[in-house]
């Protein structure tokens, strides 16, 4: 197979796209293609502050390596989430975030959950009615009110997270298969800024995982292999392994459903919705987040600040 810039030895195949490429122009081709998304997407400007939250994973430490090439002004977050389970998959995640910011010379904040709050995530999924069995639902929680605080304190225009075409696809089965309007109306590439919130994008939200693997490997950014141990056996896992049985059947499949879907997100599809979701928020008393609870919003109820 050939590269279909250079007719060099092609480093990497793309059936979705037809398309075959040498290490040096996938190198080149994925930075231009995700300026071409932030770009159509409108996601930011190289005026902006970026904070991209990096895990320690392919995608995200990828993306914060795109951004910094493209000359943008990206800012690391690393969240501590104290996740150990005989593998130190937090420490070792954040090991190589920190060595990922050192080596390039980008500044990288640090929210150690545990230091900060005294619980580590484990401890609250125990400790609460949520997610009695898997902490995924309080991580989730966590994540975005830390993300949305770092945010807003250090004044950084938008949050910019990894997310790539696998997990957005997943996501959207997921709420087709519910038909969850409210839920539909809120993905997408970029989610707007509410009093509160940060504005939200994905740049990577058209590459599935097996190019953003590509891109990290070629790049030799060191990156963690493992999943979060607790997300073995999670159903967004098993709605990944449905759309590649798809995709290997019907390449383009898994793209072809996320764009359409934005396609139809665009001709107004779910545009009644939209009142409905913006109205009867309150504001938490603690942190000044958005919440649908008169008083306090569930991640300080459930860390117990300020009761
Ligand atoms: P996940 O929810 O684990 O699929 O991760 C989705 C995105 O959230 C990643 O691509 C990162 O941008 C961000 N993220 C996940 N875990 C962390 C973390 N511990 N610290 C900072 N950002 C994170
Ligand atoms: Fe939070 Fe797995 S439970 S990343
Ligand atoms: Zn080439
Ligand atoms: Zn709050």
């Amino acid at each position: 197979m050939k590269c279909r810039k250079c007719g060099g030895k092609a480093a990497f195949n793309m059936r979705q796209h037809k398309l075959a490429l040498c290490k040096e122009h996938y190198l080149e081709w994925i930075p231009a293609q995700t300026e071409r998304f932030i770009e159509k997407y409108r996601m930011f400007t190289h005026d902006e502050k970026i904070l991209v939250a990096v895990s320690g994973g392919k995608d995200s430490l990828s993306l914060w390596d795109i951004l910094w090439k493209l000359g943008y002004h990206a800012d690391g977050l690393y969240l501590a989430l104290g996740i150990d389970e005989g593998i130190g998959y937090s420490d070792e995640s954040r090991r190589l975030c920190e060595e990922f910011a050192s080596k390039r010379g980008l500044t990288l904040h640090v929210v150690d959950v545990l230091g900060d709050y005294g619980h580590t995530i484990p401890d609250l999924a125990r400790s609460t009615h949520r997610g009695k069995d898997k902490p995924c639902s309080v991580c989730g929680l966590v994540k975005r009110h830390e993300m949305n605080r770092i945010a807003r304190d250090f004044g950084y225009d938008v949050l910019a997270t990894g997310h790539n075409l696998d997990d957005e696809a997943a996501v959207l089965f997921g709420n087709t298969l519910r038909w969850d309007g409210e839920y539909l109306l809120r993905q997408g590439p970029v989610l707007p800024a509410a009093p509160g919130l940060a504005r939200k994008a994905k740049p990577l939200c058209r590459f599935c995982e097996r190019e953003m693997a590509a891109y990290a490997l070629l790049s030799g950014i060191e990156y963690i292999y493992d999943e979060c141990p607790f997300a073995v056996g999670s159903t967004s896992i098993y709605y990944k392994e449905l759309l590649n049985d798809l995709e290997h059947e019907r390449p383009g499949a898994k793209l072809s459903f996320y764009l359409s879907f934005l396609e139809a997100k665009k001709k107004g599809l779910f545009a009644e919705q939209r009142e409905e979701t913006t109205a009867g928020l309150n504001v938490c008393q603690q942190c000044g987040q958005p919440t649908s609870a008169l008083d306090l919003c569930s991640f300080c109820r459930m860390m117990g600040v300020g009761v």
